[in-house]
């Protein structure tokens, strides 16, 4: 989603900041993580170049240019992000907002030879994902916003309109679901060709909104009616391996509904990935499948630039973002969390805060919203598996993960004002060592030093500051 006026704000605590001088130790409390209580596996974390965004990383001068990369894939020193999602273009140009098409030149009729154009740029996105795969990246997801304007029933690329072919339409140039599978198999090839895997693929993006940029709408039996043609293309051009993605949904419920939708039609054995954005309706609880979900786009799209970690619990404070990926991670169930674009530029949407990182005049400007992706992103990687965790009281919020190299992930936030000490303990696990990381008001993801494995392999030595995010990685012995 881009601006909009119309967006519900989330409701913000009315919390009183407290300032009274600790003396006391701070009190102390146990988690215990029991690696045998499964949930689910986590594909990744990751963000968005789209809509030319790329190229304000690409434009930076040297050396910036490679510390902004490092900072957002680097798993020992930035934020490790392992999924990017790229716009497949459907606009005539690369302006502004819009990403251009790889068939400039619409055929008069579905069934005529397209004549692909590569411009191996792709709006910025190639660039910025060869830089990825550098950094051993292997989450790709190209994300259609809309097909073509002439594959259309509105005969643009934007303001909505439906994919001609689908249920509900009746085109005078026939059915172009065919043409439009051929047509997203051919920008995975042309990845392909230019050394990048795309591993998902999406064919709407908010489909319930009618946008005046790049946009095509969609219900659950019309997107059914083009996966049905989508997932026979992507298998007879050897790329079965291409998970296919729905919905993008503008809210959680609306996805709900899309998603029993898709299921009554019987096209959940071609679905790889249930995808959606929690704009119009936030995430409460799990979406009705067994599909794994992305929750694939999301920001503060009204309040203004802030690099605050905690102010009041605003959705700019990157504290909220914290207890944002938790709620997801957890009641939301997702397997990957993407925050919508990762750099813009200030002149854009009145230097609003849908970036996590500001790029001005050569310089970049980097947010709290950052480092509470990076503590998580950087330390749950692909393949980890969610397993139960138990607070010891009130106060702190846990998630805990095993990673596939054995290694357990604890991530805590401290939803007082006071500072916690910490004891964790991992049930049947004598920790070998820790690795832990805090964020704060005054840290942003700094290592602790003083966390220490005891005698007995339970991990300590870690205070987790008042509205404080924590997160240990715990190798066992034989990690
Ligand atoms: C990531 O950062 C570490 C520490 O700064 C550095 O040694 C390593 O080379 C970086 N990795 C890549 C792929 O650049
Ligand atoms: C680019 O394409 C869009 C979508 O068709 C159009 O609205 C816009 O005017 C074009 N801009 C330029 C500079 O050609
Ligand atoms: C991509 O296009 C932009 C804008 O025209 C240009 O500045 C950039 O150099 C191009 N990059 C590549 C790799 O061709
Ligand atoms: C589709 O439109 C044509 C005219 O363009 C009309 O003859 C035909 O009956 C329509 N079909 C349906 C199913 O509406
Ligand atoms: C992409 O996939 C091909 C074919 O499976 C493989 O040979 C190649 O190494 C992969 N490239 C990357 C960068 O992962
Ligand atoms: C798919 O792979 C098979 C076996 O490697 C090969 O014979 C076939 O030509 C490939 N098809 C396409 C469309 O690339
Ligand atoms: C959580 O998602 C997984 C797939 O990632 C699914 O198998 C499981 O049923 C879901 N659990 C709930 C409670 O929805």
């Amino acid at each position: 989603m881009h601006l909009l006026n119309n967006i519900p704000l989330l409701a913000a605590p009315a919390l009183a900041l407290s300032v009274s001088p600790r003396q006391a130790p701070s009190p102390l409390q146990t988690l215990t993580v029991n690696p045998l209580e499964k949930f689910q596996t986590i594909d990744g974390f990751g963000f968005s170049e789209a809509f030319q965004r790329a190229y304000t990383i690409y434009n930076l001068a040297e050396p910036k240019r490679s510390r902004l990369i490092d900072l957002l894939f680097n798993t020992t020193s930035g934020a490790g992000f392992s999924i990017l999602r790229n716009g497949i273009g459907s606009s005539p140009n690369s302006s502004l907002d819009w990403m251009n098409t790889i068939l400039p030149k619409g055929p008069a009729s579905p069934g005529e030879k397209p004549d692909y154009v590569w411009d191996n740029n792709d709006s910025g996105q190639l660039w910025v994902s060869q830089q990825a795969v550098k950094y051993g990246v292997k989450t790709f997801y190209a994300n259609a916003w809309a097909a073509p304007g002439f594959m259309k029933t509105n005969g643009r690329d934007s303001g909505g309109g439906a994919l001609c072919g689908v249920p509900g339409t009746n085109c005078t140039t026939g059915d172009w679901r065919q043409a439009y599978a051929d047509y997203l198999v051919q920008y995975i090839k042309f990845y392909q060709q230019s050394g990048v895997n795309v591993t998902h693929l999406g064919f709407l993006n908010e489909p319930d909104y009618a946008a005046p940029y790049a946009s095509m709408l969609s219900n659950g039996a019309q997107a059914a009616s083009f996966i049905r043609v989508l997932h026979p293309t992507l298998r007879a051009a050897n790329l079965s391996h291409v998970h296919i993605a729905c919905c993008e949904a503008t809210g959680w419920n609306i996805q709900a509904k899309l998603t029993q939708e898709l299921h009554a039609e019987g096209v959940d054995p071609l679905i790889g990935i249930i995808t959606s954005h929690p704009y119009t309706d936030d995430i409460k609880g799990a979406l009705p499948t067994t599909i794994p979900v992305w929750q694939t786009e999301y920001s503060d799209l009204i309040g203004k630039w802030s690099t605050e970690w905690y102010t009041t619990g605003v959705l700019g404070d990157g504290y909220t973002w914290a207890n944002i990926l938790h709620t997801a991670l957890t009641s939301g169930n997702v397997t990957a969390y993407l925050w919508w674009l990762a750099t813009q530029d200030k002149e854009t949407n009145n230097n609003n805060n849908e970036k996590l990182i500001l790029v001005d005049q050569g310089e970049y400007y980097v947010s709290k919203r950052f480092w509470a992706f990076a503590q998580y992103s950087r330390t749950i990687r692909p393949g980890a598996v969610r397993v139960g965790v138990a607070t010891g009281g009130a106060g702190l919020k846990a998630t805990a993960f095993v990673n596939a190299d054995g290694s357990t992930v604890v991530n805590v936030i401290n939803t007082g004002a006071e500072a916690v000490a910490l004891s964790v303990a991992v049930t049947g696990v004598k920790a070998a060592g820790v690795s832990a990381w805090v964020t704060d008001n005054s840290n942003d993801m700094t290592a602790v030093a003083a966390a220490t494995v005891g005698t007995d392999g339970s991990v300590g030595g870690i205070n987790v500051p008042g509205r404080g995010l924590v997160s240990l990685v715990i190798n066992s012995p034989t990690a």
